[in-house]
């Protein structure tokens, strides 16, 4: 499976001051630890487990697990009888065992340059254990889900890490989420509290977040399923919301005590407008109210190791997203292992991932894999290119950061503006360059090792999905010669496969689907509510195997190259978004009866949404119905998915048994005459009617 040996020319390797004293130095090295993750995987996440705390050890196997669906039930095992806490291993146990309490958790980087803050373990300790006091006081209890509607604030990280404390199972829902998604999501879970903030800048642009929270909590009471309580975090407003009633405990005016001098931030923003803040006394509570009143000892919930630890949504090709539900001890070796040795951590470095914690890179190497390491990160809020093209090269240079992990697309829009504001700042601290989300194409790749790091710093394509819970297909970056637009090779204990049509595995050079054989502790358990789901999305097609939804080629050097989704899912800016759900979108509008979206490529998004909507009959297609249905995408899902173009079609082309073709809707979109096979088109004709109509901005 890992190949003997690995080509030394036409690839790029690490230099000699990384090497030495990497975690994992070379190939050797890698092939040594591999085959025993595989062979011995109780001893391999043993030895790694000694590096935790635990408050009762494990009695059952390391893993135990059914991965074939004709067998019985799917279900994953780990640690069985183990005992434990996350947020005590990430917080307390670092303060304690590793004498961390000084270190710096968090170099917070606002929206605005001059906009910071930093944050020691201990004091984020402190915040942790009063919030996670005031979650108790408002009624949250071990196992009750918990709605997160916030931006990359500490007070996320302090939201996540207070409910792990507790028991309690975060769900996290990213902020540029609309209304509509947010209140789909608090439904799904049956969330009893949500916490938000008034609002934020998006560089330029303001978010009033608690205004979006409000719709999204109207939309709850309406299906006649309120939720209880909703906490805000006053981020931006100084005032006080517009009702005392609304604090629990007194005092209940008091102005926030970490804005009560004019900052940088107040003066930036005092010539922009205040986020909308409205305010309903029944269920609206204080942050700040709350925790001035909370204690800072809060004694962890001890979990067991598949008790839930959260819940993140993913798009499903049914249109409907998928709760993809992870449990704590796996995903806490996982995390914490897949961050040490994919980012060759060093207790010096300053890493900074620039994800939202929204997704679940965010939640694995922003939150849980660098704080159970003992990590010191960059938190930031703004924009690559607010103010300006240098922002992200500013930062490095700023906070000396040392590892650095982005996505294929804000490479790519980087790149369209030079290397000029990159070179406007030193990088030299830089020694690890991470890159996932999507493939990463070779000319971004070289761009990105070039001009970023200099030729100095190796790239860790890293595969993995909100499902896999961490890095599944990766270099590391001592370890693994690199290819350009190759996530390489198999993380610990990880098995993949790629397997044809027919679900025979290929072996040797091939392309085809692929799969992984065999459980690793990182891997989801469930989809929250709808455990057949879980069984007929991931493991129904190819029984004894979880099927990733993703297409691959294995080159003759063994390395695997993703090629992309081979389902009905985009991949716009790193994001996945179904088909499906943006037809169901548009098809809410009164005036479209039919929709078919597909992908295009694009060369900063990856891919772009090019829609096809046939109306109704008498409804003429104009410009300003198009802008109406750009806006309903966006008001159903949010920003992320609004489409690039928009194409009226009064017919789209079907089989004879009414399945539209995408394959040929497709091609029109990128305006190539090559069908292929139509001869299962029901009517032909209106293949040139398409392409009369294309969309004129998609030249
Ligand atoms: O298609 C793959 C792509 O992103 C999908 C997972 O998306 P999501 O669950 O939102 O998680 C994204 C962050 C982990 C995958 O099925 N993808 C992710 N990383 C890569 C990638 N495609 C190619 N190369 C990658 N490095």
């Amino acid at each position: 499976m890992i190949p003997d040996k690995v080509p030394q020319e036409d690839v790029y390797h690490a230099p000699q001051d990384l090497v030495k004293g990497a975690h994992v130095p070379n190939f050797e090295k890698y092939k040594e630890l591999y085959l025993k993750s595989i062979q011995s995987p109780e001893e391999f996440w043993g030895d790694i487990a000694k590096d935790f705390f635990w408050k009762t050890k494990h009695t059952g196997k390391f893993l135990d697990y059914n991965f074939d669906v004709t067998k019985g039930n799917i279900y994953i095992q780990c640690m069985e009888g183990a005992t434990t806490n996350i947020c005590y291993n990430a917080l307390d146990w670092n303060i304690h065992q590793r004498n961390l309490g000084d270190k710096v958790a968090f170099y917070w980087e606002g929206n605005e340059p001059g906009d910071e803050l930093k944050v020691t373990y201990r004091e984020l300790l402190h915040q942790v254990c009063k919030f996670a006091n005031v979650l108790k006081s408002v009624g949250v209890r071990k196992g009750d889900r918990v709605s997160i509607y916030m931006p990359m604030v500490v007070e996320l990280v302090v939201a996540m890490l207070a409910c792990a404390r507790i028991g309690a199972v975060h769900s996290i829902v990213f902020a540029g989420f609309s209304a509509e998604s947010l209140f789909e999501r608090i439904m799904d879970s049956q969330c009893s509290l949500l916490i938000t903030a008034d609002g934020f800048y998006r560089g330029d642009k303001l978010i009033s977040l608690k205004l979006i929270a409000d719709d999204a909590l109207q939309r709850c009471r309406d299906k006649g399923v309120p939720v209880e309580k909703c906490i805000m975090l006053k981020h931006l407003s100084k005032e006080q919301p517009d009702s005392p009633a609304a604090s629990p405990s007194p005092p209940a005016k008091r102005p926030c005590p970490d804005l009560q001098q004019e900052t940088p931030k107040d003066k930036v923003r005092k010539i922009r407008p205040k986020a909308q803040v409205p305010w309903n006394p029944e269920v609206d509570l204080c942050w700040h109210t709350l925790v001035d009143g909370a204690s800072e000892e809060c004694e962890p919930e001890w979990c067991a190791s598949e008790d839930p630890l959260f819940i993140l949504y993913t798009s499903g090709s049914t249109g409907k997203p998928k709760g993809v539900l992870h449990t704590v001890s796996g995903y806490m070796l996982y995390a914490a292992t897949t961050f040490k040795l994919v980012f060759d951590y060093q207790p010096d470095d300053v890493y900074w991932c620039t994800a939202d914690i929204g997704w679940i890179t965010g939640h694995s190497y922003i939150t849980y894999g660098p704080l159970t390491n003992g990590a010191t990160s960059v938190l930031f809020e703004g924009l690559p290119t607010y103010p300006d093209m240098s922002r992200m090269w500013e930062i490095v240079d700023k906070y000396q950061v040392t590892k650095f992990y982005t996505a294929p697309t804000a490479i790519r829009l980087l790149m369209k503006y030079g290397s000029a504001p990159v070179q406007k700042f030193r990088r030299d601290s830089l020694k690890v360059l991470g890159t996932v989300g999507e493939p990463i194409n070779p000319e971004a790749w070289q761009w990105y090792y070039s001009v970023v790091g200099e030729k100095k710093c190796p790239v860790v394509d890293t595969f993995w999905q909100t499902e896999t819970g961490g890095h599944v297909l990766t270099p590391l970056p001592a370890a693994t010669p690199m290819k350009p637009g190759s996530a390489t090779f198999p993380f610990f204990g990880v098995v993949p496969a790629i397997l044809n049509e027919s679900g025979e595995e290929l072996e040797g050079p091939s392309e085809g689907y692929l799969v992984f054989k065999q459980p690793w502790p990182g891997i989801m358990r469930t989809v929250y509510g709808n455990h057949q789901r879980f069984e007929a999305t991931y493991f129904q097609k190819f029984p004894g195997y979880y099927v990733t939804g993703d297409g691959c080629r294995r080159d003759q050097d063994g390395y695997f190259w993703i090629t992309g989704r081979i389902d009905d899912m985009l991949n716009v800016s790193g994001h996945l978004l179904s088909t499906a759900e943006v037809e169901s979108a548009l098809v809410e509008h009164p005036a479209v009866s039919e929709a078919a979206v597909v992908g295009r490529p694009h060369p900063v998004k990856g891919e772009s949404l090019y829609c096809f909507v046939t109306l109704i009959d008498g409804v003429a297609y104009s410009t300003t119905l198009e802008t109406e249905l750009k806006q309903q995408v966006r008001e159903k899902i949010g920003a992320i998915a609004t489409p690039d173009y928009m194409q009226n079609a009064p017919g789209l082309p079907k089989t004879r048994s009414g399945k539209i073709m995408r394959r040929v809707l497709r091609k029109i979109a990128r305006n190539e005459r090559d069908l292929g096979d139509v001869s299962t088109l029901a009517d032909s004709s209106v293949i040139d009617q398409l392409f009369n109509n294309r969309c004129p901005t998609a030249v």
